[in-house]
């Protein structure tokens, strides 16, 4: 297994599939971070239920678009480029819970910050004390930033709950949303997740992390007093 800390200079002496797997996982990244403000942004933004909603969605627009800029730097650094990201169809990013373009009620935002975020969160945690040094560096900041997105998202869940129609909304995002935040992790069998692991840049299989954030996540949906939903509807989990 490769250990060693490397930085850009070093990028360009190690072995194509190192090169090619870090170009992967950063693109992939940018992508998810762009991905949600085209999610929930335009039809939500303006149209959330209090100024501090309105406030607090802003500034969650403007962490991810940073997240992406970060990445997309570190993307430009090795002679990459994220910028078409910013600006492709849903349909075309790369994971599916990206390609949704309906978000019809509100409890959908809060249930994307309670789920999507925490993937995103778990994404970024799998970067933690990686091989490649310049993305290490950029991981303090986005990861608390997460951890805002995801106590948002929980604290209007906790609202949500609170009377007959929010839980009822809520729970009907739950169903939704659940199976795409799990299939986030991508296939339990998947060789590139065993080479990102070889290469120092992931820490754990697919299968381990989303089974992980299973275990997390359906704690704090009994919790709220929401039914978990049925994990074995995700299309990619095994
Ligand atoms: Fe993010
Ligand atoms: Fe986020």
């Amino acid at each position: 297994m490769f250990r060693e800390k490397i930085g850009t200079k070093d990028f360009y002496h190690m072995p194509r599939e190192y090169q090619e797997l870090l170009t992967r996982v950063l693109t992939i990244q940018a992508d998810c971070e762009i991905g949600g403000p085209h999610v929930y942004g335009a039809r939500w933004l303006l149209d959330a239920p209090t100024a501090d909603d309105m406030h607090r969605l802003s500034r969650i627009i403007g962490e991810e678009i940073d997240h992406f800029r970060k990445m997309d730097r570190l993307l430009k650094d090795i002679h990459g480029d994220g910028t078409h990201l910013l600006y492709k169809d849903n349909s075309e990013r790369y994971l599916d819970a990206f390609k949704v373009t309906e978000v019809p009620t509100w409890a959908e935002v809060a249930v994307f910050c309670f789920l999507v975020d925490r993937v995103g969160k778990y994404q970024v945690m799998e970067f933690v004390d990686s091989t490649y040094l310049p993305l290490n560096e950029a991981l303090p900041g986005i990861i608390s930033e997460e951890v805002g997105h995801i106590g948002y998202g929980h604290v209007k869940m906790k609202e949500l709950c609170g009377y007959g129609k929010g839980r009822r909304e809520a729970q009907e995002a739950l169903n939704r949303w659940y199976p795409l935040a799990l299939d986030m992790f991508g296939r339990s069998e998947s060789r590139r997740s065993e080479r990102y692991i070889e290469w120092g840049l992931k820490r754990r299989t697919n299968a381990e992390a989303r089974r992980a954030y299973i275990e997390e996540v359906n704690l704090l949906i009994v919790e709220l007093g929401l039914d978990v939903p049925d994990e074995k509807k995700g299309r990619l989990y095994l």
